[in-house]
């Protein structure tokens, strides 16, 4: 591939709302990957590196941050990603690996843009200097009803442990959100598979690994090497 400029690596990031099954779709994929011989690099968003683990936390577990509005929060994510970027990201396509992001600009582009009605240049300018270049090259969007993920994630959570800030808005909004993810994988067949992310997660993994095989790099040839000898 890459979109990215780079001669080896494959950027594939996994978007949706909330409790559609990224981090299981991410897990399913990359035990494929790897079995096919591919070296692949795991992370999520925000977080990734200690210094966007901060902000994370800043973002997600503090009551205060709903007073910041989507423009400071808007910021503080493109902060964070510019980080990992730099930190896990290039580093991983630039050894070859495949990675794995859960969450990247479309999450941007959709909480903050679509539902917290921020101006869409402002968000391009902060994706821009967030990503220096580094664009995803594929981008698997689960797609679920969002009062089936709700309650998916909640079941995830346990009863007793808080929701966040962003699972805590309304079905409405969380509908708005689904609406503009689907709208990305129009506006950019070639980067986005939309994915039905209702059923077994076999089911959704099969639909994922379909939807992108034939659009994977070859694996690495020490990889190879290194599967084939005794
Ligand atoms: P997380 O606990 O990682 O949940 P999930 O399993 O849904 O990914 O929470 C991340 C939350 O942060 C999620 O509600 C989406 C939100 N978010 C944004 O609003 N903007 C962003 O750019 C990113 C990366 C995440």
């Amino acid at each position: 591939m890459t979109k990215t400029g780079l001669s080896a690596g494959c950027f594939i990031t996994f978007e949706g709302g909330e409790g559609v099954g990224k981090s299981t779709q991410i897990r399913l994929l990359a035990d494929r990957l790897k079995a096919a011989g591919h070296r692949v690099t795991i992370s999520r968003e925000p977080g990734g590196t200690p210094g966007a683990e901060a902000i994370r936390h800043v973002l997600l577990d503090q009551a205060a941050v709903e007073s910041f509005g989507p423009a400071m929060e808007a910021v503080l994510f493109a902060a964070a990603r510019n980080d990992h970027v730099e930190q896990v990201i290039r580093p991983a396509l630039e050894r070859g690996e495949i990675a794995l992001v859960d969450r990247f600009i479309d999450s941007t582009r959709v909480y903050q843009g679509a539902s917290g009605r921020l101006d869409q240049r402002f968000i391009g300018m902060l994706e821009r200097v967030a990503i220096d270049g580094i664009a995803p090259d594929l981008t698997i969007i689960l797609d679920l009803d969002p009062e089936i993920g709700l309650a998916r994630a909640a079941q995830r959570r346990g009863k007793g442990t808080g929701e966040d800030r962003f699972e805590r808005e309304t079905l409405t909004i969380h509908r708005a959100r689904r609406t503009a993810f689907q709208a990305i994988a129009v506006a950019e067949p070639e980067r986005c598979r939309l994915i039905d992310a209702v059923g077994k997660a076999d089911e959704i993994a099969d639909r994922v690994w379909q939807s992108i095989a034939a659009d994977l790099p070859p694996p690495s040839a020490d990889t190879m090497i290194a599967a084939a000898s005794p």
